[in-house]
């Protein structure tokens, strides 16, 4: 089989988005767009890749590093076919070449693969896919003979009152073989509308030079979609979230919602766990199976066990093992190690600890920075002060240690295993093992006070 060479136009500047960063760069799915449009050509098999980038240069070719793409530059913005032309020393005799571009991000494997069926079982020296859609208006028209052979393209601005009323459109991908895209460039004029270099001028160019030219009329024109305006930018992340959650439902993932249901594609979810709601699931996050997640959830860069209940609560970069239960409106901050069997109930927070494994902090409590043994009981309202105002400082709590409501531990400070702390207590010294320490005031009650 020919090799296959990808080639991904991303130097457009994407004026309509009204934005600072470079239009490709936009994320859809939390991947940028021209990130996705790279991982498909890689899962469609490209054997290279070459990004043709221009607009936004550095802050591409900064995005993309550790992708194993080449990129060329293009300086001036003088169409499709002069952008295909900065990437000439990538294009190869006996190759096949795709071109993609990077703010169509919905383009799929399944559908290059078609065409490159399409390509190489007619022989073609040029394939496209074209599409029939309701408003043909700003794309290229294809213009067929009378008995349905493909002539040529007309891009809308430069067609005729009759061509403007063809509803099957250029998609803009296609694929040719290396010595066509050769001599096609070769040959193209910019004695159009816009002056521009069209690329889809070489299929009429290769047509009359004895080639094989044909369009493949693809089912639906949503994987073509290119990305202009952050309204279309909503529109493609509608597209991709619907594709995403369907791959996890597929997988065996209930949703009560999919439409209130967020997933970036790189997570991990195990069967028969419930998302509800509201449930934003971001960056490498990992989901055992049986959980229950939401409503109204964010796990970022988080590990959950099995069975884990976690409602109405945010987490980033932690994990919890199984059969824990967070919420609600519990914050885990990053870097935290949570055992199985724990409790992390309303209002707490946890931020750079390890808890271990059947520990219950139930309320209205701050751990920071603490290594937490295992079945500990936090009461309600318990404080790690971890801040003298200049350092932070380590709390180590040991396991069985029972800490009585409103405590505060000043840091450093060590509990150690089986120990109680008082209610009311601000403890400041080390306690040792199977210690009761309290540290306040004893209570002074004056009798018959308010008479007087
Ligand atoms: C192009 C096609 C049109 C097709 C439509 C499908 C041409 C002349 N027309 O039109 O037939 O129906 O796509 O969406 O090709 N780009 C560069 N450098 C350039 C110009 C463009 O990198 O100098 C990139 C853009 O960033 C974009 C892509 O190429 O990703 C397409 O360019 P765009 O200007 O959007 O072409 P259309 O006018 O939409
Ligand atoms: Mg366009």
């Amino acid at each position: 089989m020919n090799k296959l060479k990808v080639i991904i136009l991303a130097a457009g500047e994407g004026k309509r988005m009204k934005s600072k960063l470079p239009k490709v760069l936009h994320k859809v799915g939390g991947k940028t767009m021209v990130e996705h449009v790279i991982d498909t050509a890689n899962s469609a098999g490209a054997d290279d890749i070459c990004v043709v980038i221009g607009h936004g240069a550095d802050e591409v070719r900064e995005a993309l590093e550790g992708k194993n793409v080449s990129l060329a530059v293009q300086s001036e913005r003088l169409g499709t076919g002069y952008a295909v032309m900065q990437a000439g020393d990538f294009i190869e005799d006996g190759a096949d070449i795709l071109v993609l571009y990077g703010d169509t991000p919905l383009i799929t494997a399944e559908t290059i693969n078609k065409l490159l069926e399409f390509h190489r079982g007619e022989n073609n020296s040029i394939s496209i896919i074209s599409a029939m859609v309701d408003d043909p208006t700003g794309y290229g028209h294809i213009i067929r003979d009378k008995d349905g052979s493909f002539l040529r393209n007309v891009e809308h601005k430069d067609a005729s009152d009759e061509e403007k009323l063809v509803k099957e459109i250029n998609t803009g991908i296609y694929c040719f073989t290396g010595e066509s895209l050769k001599k096609g460039l070769s040959l193209l004029k910019n004695d159009n509308v816009q002056g521009e270099y069209y690329l889809p001028d070489t299929l009429e160019i290769i047509l009359k030079d004895g080639g094989r030219v044909n369009a493949m009329v693809a089912e639906s024109a949503e994987e073509f979609a290119g990305v202009n305006s952050r309204a279309q930018l909503a529109e493609a992340e509608a597209v991709m979230r619907k594709r995403i959650n369907r791959m996890y439902m597929d997988n065996g993932v209930t949703m009560i919602d999919p439409e209130r249901t967020y997933i970036e594609a790189g997570a991990v979810i195990g069967i028969d766990t419930v998302l509800l709601p509201g449930v934003v699931i971001e960056g490498n996050t990992i989901i055992g199976e049986d959980c229950v997640v939401g409503p109204d959830s964010r796990l970022t860069n988080v590990k959950l066990g099995n069975s884990v209940k976690f409602q109405y609560s945010t987490a980033i970069d932690s994990s919890v093992g199984d059969n824990s239960k967070v919420g609600p409106y519990a914050y885990i901050r990053p870097n935290c190690t949570i055992g199985k069997n724990v409790k992390i109930g309303d209002f707490v927070e946890v931020k750079n600890s390890g808890v271990g494994d059947g520990t219950k902090v139930s309320h209205l409590t701050y751990i920071g920075d603490t290594d937490a043994g295992e079945r500990i009981n936090f009461g309600c309202g318990t404080v790690t002060v971890n801040y003298d105002g200049k350092k932070k400082f380590r709390t180590t709590i040991g396991s069985d240690v029972f800490i009585g409501c409103n405590t505060n531990l000043v840091a450093p400070v060590s509990v150690g295993d089986g120990s109680y702390i008082a209610a009311g207590s601000t403890i400041t010294d080390d306690i040792p093992q199977n210690c009761l320490a309290i540290a306040r005031e004893r209570q002074i009650t004056k009798k018959g006070w308010t008479k007087k």
